[in-house]
């Protein structure tokens, strides 16, 4: 016997005259047929090796099938929820559908963005965002750098612009930032040729957490357009509290904003938000309550609120939840602060929290961001 073909005609194992070794032809739909030698004179190590080879080829293939969806979201920054539009919204949350189910298998690794430079920069403390930033760029086959921003020369007088066109210049694909300062990434975007992701800034803006936020409330509840979400804490200093304002009610929800007097910023009014001071209030109807971290690393020089009695007025357990709709959903982006910001029972309480839901759908959201961005940039650098 010098052939034989496995899977359904999709392998083939043959013999070339003159050659000892076994060679492989896969075929898979849409895409070319490889052919190589499987490196064997042993016919049953040869079916292996082809074998093996043929499901990481399926793998690649069912993600690179499913990601010929028209491509809306065109720009190759991420660094405002402003800047999206509703259609953009749902084409990033669509194409991060497709990799809920991927991240889930057993072997969590694909090839879409071999060979591609992603970095994490992150000049604020951070454990969501940076670790799941990171599993989605190896996930997706690219390498990251997480830079030591402690130990960079920046603590040598370098500034923030330097520091960034020097890891430009190493030619990367996608800068991750997280910075105190507000409209920093925009600023960078500016300045490189890479794509820039803001990781926050401030406490102007978090894309990503609010398009994890939307993916989760989606896995739910599939039609915006018919819930009423409360938004409830330091809404002042939250730059979770205005991206999900701009991309929620950009979906179509009702958004509730709830908090102390001193922490509702001026210019509420120009959102498109119901403002409320008491719990009661604002919960009444709400499908989905999404607390905050009070910031209070940006409440320096002011006074912090005893967090007994914040936790009484403000804070969310079982008794306060009942304002809401029945089986109303609970959220917090994360870090939480227990028994301040929200009951501790509560917070692990499945039936009711989507706290973890919503760092699942964090790797999922930022694995469909840098596809988008590295395939944009791509098109306008026209390699
Ligand atoms: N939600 C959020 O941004 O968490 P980290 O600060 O841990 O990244």
């Amino acid at each position: 016997m010098n052939s034989k073909f496995l899977k359904s005609g999709h392998i083939k194992i043959y013999k070339r005259e003159n050659s000892k070794f076994w060679q492989m032809k896969i075929k898979l739909p849409k895409l070319k047929a490889i052919r190589s030698s499987t490196g064997t004179k042993i016919l049953k190590y040869a079916e292996n090796i082809a074998l093996k080879k043929f499901s990481s080829l399926k793998k690649y293939n069912e993600i690179k099938i499913k990601n010929k969806s028209k491509n809306i979201y065109k720009k190759i920054h991420l660094v405002e929820t402003e800047d999206l539009n509703k259609k953009e919204i749902e084409f990033i949350l669509q194409e991060a559908i497709k990799f809920i189910k991927f991240n889930k298998k057993r072997i969590k690794k694909n090839n879409l963005l071999e060979g591609r430079t992603v970095f994490n920069l992150f000049f604020e403390d951070s454990t969501r965002t940076r670790t799941s930033f990171e599993v989605a760029a190896k996930r997706l086959g690219a390498d990251l750098i997480n830079v030591a921003v402690k130990d960079s020369s920046i603590n040598k007088g370098e500034t923030l612009l330097d520091t960034m066109t020097t890891i430009n210049s190493m030619n990367p694909d996608v800068l991750i930032v997280r910075h105190p300062e507000e409209g920093i990434s925009k600023k960078i975007s500016m300045n490189v040729d890479a794509s820039v992701i803001n990781a926050g800034d401030g406490s102007h803006e978090h894309p990503t957490q609010a398009l994890l936020d939307a993916l989760t409330i989606k896995s739910r509840f599939k039609n915006f357009t018919k819930l009423k979400i409360a938004i409830c804490g330091d809404i002042l200093h939250s730059r979770v509290a205005r991206s999900n304002i701009i991309i929620l009610s950009k979906l179509g929800a009702k958004i509730n904003v709830i908090g102390p007097k001193e922490w509702l910023p001026q210019n509420l009014n120009k959102l498109p938000v119901k403002v409320f001071t008491d719990m009661k209030k604002g919960l009444k109807n709400c499908n989905i309550v999404m607390m905050l971290r009070i910031q209070k690393e940006r409440i320096v020089g002011k006074i912090m609120p005893n967090e007994k009695t914040y936790f009484k007025k403000y804070g969310l357990d079982y008794n306060k939840l009942q304002y809401a709709k029945k089986n109303a959903f609970v959220m917090h982006p994360g870090p939480m602060n227990r028994g301040v910001e929200i009951d501790s029972e509560l917070a692990d309480d499945v039936t009711r929290s989507l706290i973890q839901e919503q760092v699942a759908m964090g790797v999922a959201i930022r694995m469909a961001c840098l596809d988008i961005l590295i395939k944009n940039r791509d098109n306008v650098l026209s390699y």
